[in-house]
């Protein structure tokens, strides 16, 4: 069973070869309206079922799509409309679904819930987000990155704001795809211990973009924060907005992320998410080729 659960404990020449089949199955679709097939049909025949118990845009849209591309049909699930969020468990959920379609694509809180989905489900597992971690946008991240800037490896990534589960996939990447990776951000908001060793920390943000091909940021609020906390982070992060000033101490040619949604003039300025160094826009759209990657890739296709 090959499962999607994380960027840190699926093979490095998988994900090598998951962003080289995006980028192939990318270009082979230029131009060819959204709606219209892949040349292969990769996922004929096959049923995703795409669970969300948070909000979701992007991840909804592009994997729904994706499938659709691949020759694939999708039910998209609300959590709450499930009897699992009325009390059946993780564990009898995935047996169910495993009985009715091919692979599972869960949006979920607790990293627990992801792991006990893969346990016990007898077909693949992609993670769509968790309270810890964000495999599939940093995959569309490094596959947009590469397409602007070329090999990633070697270079300085740096991540402003909060320590968040976007950031911990950013951590497990930089270990995989061999880049430098900085954390700047306040103290009470640093990423969970088990990423230690995998960035470095530089308080200042001025001081931190120095050289940096890449800087990133993301929402001050995540969905599992309670909301009682957005006064305080907003307090301890204004200082860690990314605007024309931080961007301008990066190198010329470094690329500004975002994996959206976004609050524009709270985590990033306007002048900078629409700027010349922004490719947020790029990413949302290399989710689609990054995740029919990943689909393939767990199906074995
Ligand atoms: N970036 C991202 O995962 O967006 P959605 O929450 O809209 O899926
Ligand atoms: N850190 C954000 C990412 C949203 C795609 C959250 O978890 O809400």
């Amino acid at each position: 069973m090959t499962h999607f659960l994380d960027i840190h404990t699926t093979p490095e020449t998988d994900l090598r070869k998951i962003i080289d089949d995006a980028l192939t199955m990318k270009a082979a679709r230029k131009e060819r309206p959204k709606g219209a097939p892949d040349d292969d049909l990769p996922l004929k025949d096959h049923m995703v079922a795409l669970i969300f118990e948070k909000p979701s845009t992007r991840t909804r849209v592009s994997f729904d799509v994706g499938v659709r591309q691949m020759g694939g049909q999708t039910m998209v699930l609300s959590g709450a409309d499930m009897q699992l969020g009325h009390g059946e468990t993780i564990a009898d959920t995935a047996r169910v679904l495993s009985r009715y379609v091919d692979l599972i694509m869960i949006r979920t809180f607790e990293e627990q819930t992801l792991l006990d989905m893969a346990e016990y489900a007898s077909v693949p597992v992609i993670n769509g987000l968790t309270n810890r971690s964000h495999p599939c946008q940093i995959m569309a991240d490094i596959m947009t990155f590469e397409e602007h800037n070329g090999p990633i490896k070697g270079k300085k990534v740096v991540w402003s704001g909060d320590g968040n589960n976007v950031f911990a996939s950013f951590a497990h990447a930089a270990q995989q795809f061999d880049f430098e990776l900085v954390f700047t951000g306040p103290p009470p908001l640093d990423p969970e211990p088990a990423l230690q060793g995998m960035y470095s920390i530089e308080r200042d943000p001025h001081a931190a973009v120095l050289g940096a091909d890449l800087v990133v940021t993301d929402t001050w609020v995540s969905m599992h924060d309670p909301q009682s906390a957005r006064e305080r982070r907003h307090n301890q992060l204004r200082g860690y907005q990314v605007n024309e000033s931080l961007m301008a101490k990066a190198k010329p040619d470094a690329l500004f992320m975002h994996c959206l949604p976004a609050h524009r003039e709270d985590e990033a300025t306007s002048a900078v998410m629409d700027g010349p160094h922004s490719v947020i826009f790029d990413e949302a759209e290399n989710r689609l080729h990054a995740q029919k990657a990943v689909m393939r890739h767990c199906l074995g296709k």
